[in-house]
């Protein structure tokens, strides 16, 4: 019976992937306050994933003070232009054109709340460093988690990757044995601004079975 429900549940058909595949990233917000209490919950269903050896090597800044939101803005802004104007390659432009992406981050101040999320190094066992095993693999999975939950539960987002992003640490006051790793704005999507019109691969591109097909 178990068996049957899991097949069920990963046909293209299933509720749950109906959900999941509705699933967008949207890079302009309506300036509402989100519910901070539903933001919390899916960040402790991150705090379930997996990781290696037990070290739940994160850390998930919540942050919706607008003067730290302002002074992240503009730290981040100034990285991106770097990038757009200097850094980044003809090709990546070329690969980001289609989004329609450029150095002006206003989620970072107009979505309801941002989550910085930090892959630890170490962990701070009494007053002893105890070492993190494949941090970034398991930050990855939780945030892939908290991603998921803030979309069952309504959110729309946008993975933010500024480079570099040391300036988060500066701003957070978080020691230099955390890593900042993706910025998540969470809110309420604004509609009026069309998506970006791109597809996914389809399960044949992604998947091939080495045994029995169902
Ligand atoms: C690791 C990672 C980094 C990303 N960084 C950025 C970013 O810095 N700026 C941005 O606008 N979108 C960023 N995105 C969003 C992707 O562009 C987006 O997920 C992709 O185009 C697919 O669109 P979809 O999420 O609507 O399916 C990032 C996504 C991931 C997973």
């Amino acid at each position: 019976m178990l068996a049957l429900t899991a097949i069920n549940e990963s046909r293209a058909d299933s509720d749950f992937f109906k959900r999941m595949n509705a699933r967008r990233t949207c890079r302009h917000f309506k300036s509402e306050t989100p519910d901070l209490n539903a933001i919390v919950n899916c960040i402790r269903v991150a705090g379930t994933a997996p990781s290696g050896a037990n070290s739940q090597p994160w850390f998930f800044a919540l942050v919706t003070d607008p003067r730290l939101r302002a002074d992240l803005r503009q730290a981040a802004e100034n990285e991106e232009k770097e990038f757009y104007f200097k850094r980044a390659s003809s090709e990546f432009l070329q690969d980001l054109a289609i989004l329609k992406t450029n150095w002006q981050k206003p989620h970072l101040t107009e979505a309801g709340a941002l989550i910085v999320v930090f892959s630890k190094t170490f962990n701070e066992v009494a007053n002893e460093k105890k070492r993190c095993y494949y941090p970034r693999e398991s930050t990855g999975i939780a945030v892939g988690m908290l991603i998921t939950a803030l979309h069952m539960a309504g959110f729309d987002m946008l993975t933010h990757t500024p480079s570099p992003m040391n300036f988060l640490n500066e701003l957070l006051e978080r020691p230099t044995t955390e890593k900042p790793f993706l910025i998540l704005a969470v809110g309420a999507r604004d509609r009026s601004v069309a998506l970006p019109d791109i597809s996914r691969k389809q399960l044949s591109g992604i998947m091939k079975f080495y045994g029995v097909e169902p």
